[in-house]
């Protein structure tokens, strides 16, 4: 198998997250934490996780990170936008995710990390008041002025790449309309600023247009539409969404695999969550919420295939709700009620209840998807990296559609990136 030509990780990658919230100040304080040797990056599989090279027997087992050339942590510098947060060191106060105690040692670098003025509009999230935001004469003015803040934040920081990771909120709920069908029709619609193009497109636009890479970790549609994936096709960049897949999707497809795989019927989930951060305040509008449900549901009926298995999975109630509740900050718990069914329709039921914390679920995923993406853009990759959908509660796909058992996400991820470097996919069919 021959290796793809990887050009190496030299210089400085820059790391710009739209949105300097919860899930974006974790993150940045995980690698400075990481990178002062106060923590260890738990939850980065580039940082932690080890890759099996040819039959068990050879007992190759490197470190991802030893395996393919991935930046370094050292090699990392941050930036973003936002509204609201001055700085990356007021974000992660005011999400409260982590502890004064924890913050004191990285609050220098986090307070360098202040947030470029925003594209905001209160019309996609109405529960928030942006006092950081750009003016301009139309919506492509306001892309005109991202590509400016990309260009000066890559030279200000002597970057040699860049990855765009959106971490803002999510927007209100979207169809694709005319205005997303082309490149021509996205262009024209900036400078008529066209009201069905929301501010992640923007951001989206020029992060493309600059030939940088972009993962999109909320459900908003962004670069899920045609114009988009044309325009990272047409500049050769690479691109993956959509919505980071952590709590309780997480548990939805490391559990449902498992019933499949023992052709156990499913006859309901219902799952409800209660969280206080800001994250819960823009989804407690119906607008925001309906982006968040519909990526949400979009899981158990692709890993239990009804139209295979009628019998067992032809009748699912699914439901889906998120409840803003203050004293929980960013502690999300996360109930799910499964009902199952057994031989001759014996019903059974499962309780799960995830006392999680959201970002710091979150954080880690930021990480990954920021150096894998930056090695897809190495590697000459350009449009969607489906093999980066293990990271995603709605994975963008081509025509054939999402995969979401997280298993079969994992081999996909491991497979990819042993074939790029000349090793044979790992099977399991031998028994070496
Ligand atoms: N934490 C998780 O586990 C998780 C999982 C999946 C998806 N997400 C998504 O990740 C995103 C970030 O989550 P969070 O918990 O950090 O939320 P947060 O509310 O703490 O941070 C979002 C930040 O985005 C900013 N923002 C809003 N509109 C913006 C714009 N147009 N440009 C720039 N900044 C903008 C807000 O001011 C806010 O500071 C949300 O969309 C959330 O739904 C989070």
């Amino acid at each position: 198998m021959a290796a793809l030509d990887i050009a190496p990780a030299t210089g400085k990658l820059g790391i710009l997250t739209p949105g300097m919230g919860a899930v974006a100040s974790t993150a940045y304080a995980g690698v400075i934490a990481a990178r002062m040797g106060l923590a260890a990056p738990i939850g980065s599989l580039t940082q932690m996780a080890h890759i099996r090279l040819g039959e068990r027997s050879e007992g190759r087992n490197p470190l991802i990170r030893d395996f393919v050339p991935l930046a370094s942590l050292d090699d990392l510098v941050f930036g973003g936008w936002d509204p609201i947060s001055p700085n990356a060191l007021e974000a992660a106060r005011t999400a409260g995710v982590l502890t004064n105690e924890d913050l004191a040692p990285l609050s220098a670098e986090l307070e360098g990390v202040v947030a470029m003025d925003a594209v905001f509009d209160q019309r996609w999230v109405k529960n928030l008041d942006g006092v950081r935001v750009k003016t301009g004469a139309s919506k492509w003015d306001l892309a005109q002025q991202v590509i400016a803040d990309i260009e000066r934040f890559k030279a200000e920081n002597e970057c040699d790449r860049l990855v765009m990771v959106w971490c803002g909120s999510t927007e209100a709920y979207q169809e694709p309309s005319e205005v997303h069908e082309s490149i021509e029709s996205f262009e024209a619609g900036l400078k008529a600023s066209d009201p069905n193009i929301a501010p992640s497109e923007i951001y989206a636009y020029a992060a493309l247009a600059s030939g940088v890479p972009y993962a999109n970790g909320a459900p908003n549609l962004t670069i899920d539409l045609p114009a988009m994936e044309q325009l990272a096709i047409q500049n050769g960049v690479a691109i993956t969404g959509k919505d980071f897949k952590t709590g309780q999707t997480l548990m939805k497809t490391i559990l449902a695999p498992g019933f499949k795989a023992r052709m156990l019927g499913l006859r309901g989930w219902y799952s409800t969550n209660i969280l206080g951060n800001r994250d819960g305040e823009v989804l407690d509008d119906p607008e925001n919420f309906k982006t968040k449900e519909v990526s949400k549901l979009g899981v158990l009926d692709t890993i239990l295939q009804p139209e295979l298995y009628p019998e067992l999975y032809g009748n699912i109630d699914h439901v889906v709700r998120i409840n803003y509740y203050p004293p929980r900050g960013d502690n999300k718990e996360g109930w799910d009620a499964i009902d199952i069914f057994g031989r001759m329709g014996y019903p059974m039921q499962i309780k799960v209840d995830f006392m999680c914390r959201d970002s710091i679920l979150a954080a880690p995923i930021v990480l990954d998807l920021a150096l894998f993406l930056d090695l897809a853009q190495r590697a000459g990759q350009s449009g969607v990296q489906e093999w980066l959908s293990f990271y995603w509660k709605s994975p963008q796909a081509g025509p054939v559609g999402p995969e979401h058992d997280i298993f079969i996400q994992q081999i996909k991820l491991k497979n990819t990136l042993r074939q790029w470097m000349g090793e044979e996919p790992v099977t399991h069919a031998e028994d070496e």
